[in-house]
């Protein structure tokens, strides 16, 4: 009761000190409220199914980061994931790491993510333990590295041994030098043949000249996927 007649202390005062506070303090609460709500229906769906018309679109909606992928990609990742085997590599972190990463905790899989930025590895472990995903994702810290072409993650901790069947290529940040280009000159080796890469925002220029060259330069072709915000699945074919 003390608590409570606290916190509504507070509240009165953080009202007439800072109303914009407040606001955004509710409208987070709401969001993360509204989240919880919808993972935990789309918790229930078999692995082999995808999510009702929607019902992603509502998870972005409420996860509100205007970084976050889109319905498209989120479902082609579902799909994608349904024709590949084994672990799986996720480059930057996000609504995708906990959706995809559910999908591989049903199915037994490991989804390995790397992140550059601390503080969002942080925020991102939270989530994951929050939604008891952690035993199956791992956000690897990987700071970005530069070479002379290019800047990519540094994979020193990425445990060694695994060989990936299909990525999450959604990261680094498309204004890091080289954009997301560096996956291939640094784990290609570690791509299975036939491997399934889905890069999105692929028709950012950035990301056109990163497929450019991948083609060019590892006979690595690609098709474009999407309306609103296409996207690209390439395959690796040796
Ligand atoms: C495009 S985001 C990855 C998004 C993730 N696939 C998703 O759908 O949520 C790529 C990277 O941007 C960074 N990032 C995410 N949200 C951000 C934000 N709101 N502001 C700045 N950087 C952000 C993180 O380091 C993340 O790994």
């Amino acid at each position: 009761m003390i608590e409570a007649a606290k916190r509504i202390r507070r509240m009165a005062r953080t009202l007439v000190e800072s109303p914009g506070r407040l606001t955004e303090y509710y409208r987070s609460s709401f969001n993360a409220y509204q989240f919880q709500a919808i993972f935990a229906k789309y918790k229930q769906i078999p692995p082999n199914q995808l999510p009702p018309d929607g019902m992603i679109e509502r998870l972005v909606e409420y996860w509100a980061n205007s970084w976050s992928a889109k319905e498209e990609y989120i479902v082609g990742l579902l799909m994608h994931l349904n024709q590949t085997s084994g672990p799986i590599l996720e480059c930057g972190s996000g609504i995708t790491t906990l959706l995809l990463g559910h999908r591989c905790q049903q199915l037994g899989r490991k989804l390995w993510v790397l992140e550059h930025h601390p503080g969002w590895a942080t925020r991102m472990r939270t989530a994951l333990a929050k939604h008891k995903l952690d035993q199956s994702v791992h956000i690897i810290d990987a700071p970005l590295v530069n070479s002379e072409h290019y800047s990519w993650y540094d994979v020193g901790n990425l445990p060694e041994g695994d060989i990936y069947n299909m990525v999450v290529c959604d990261g680094p940040p498309g204004h890091t030098h080289g954009g997301r280009y560096g996956l291939m000159p640094v784990l290609g080796e570690r791509l299975s043949v036939g491997c399934h890469i889905l890069l999105d925002d692929a028709s950012r220029l950035g990301e056109q000249e990163v497929l450019a060259r991948w083609e060019d330069e590892y006979g690595i072709k690609h098709e474009m996927i999407g309306q609103l915000k296409p996207y690209a699945v390439a395959i690796k074919s040796n």
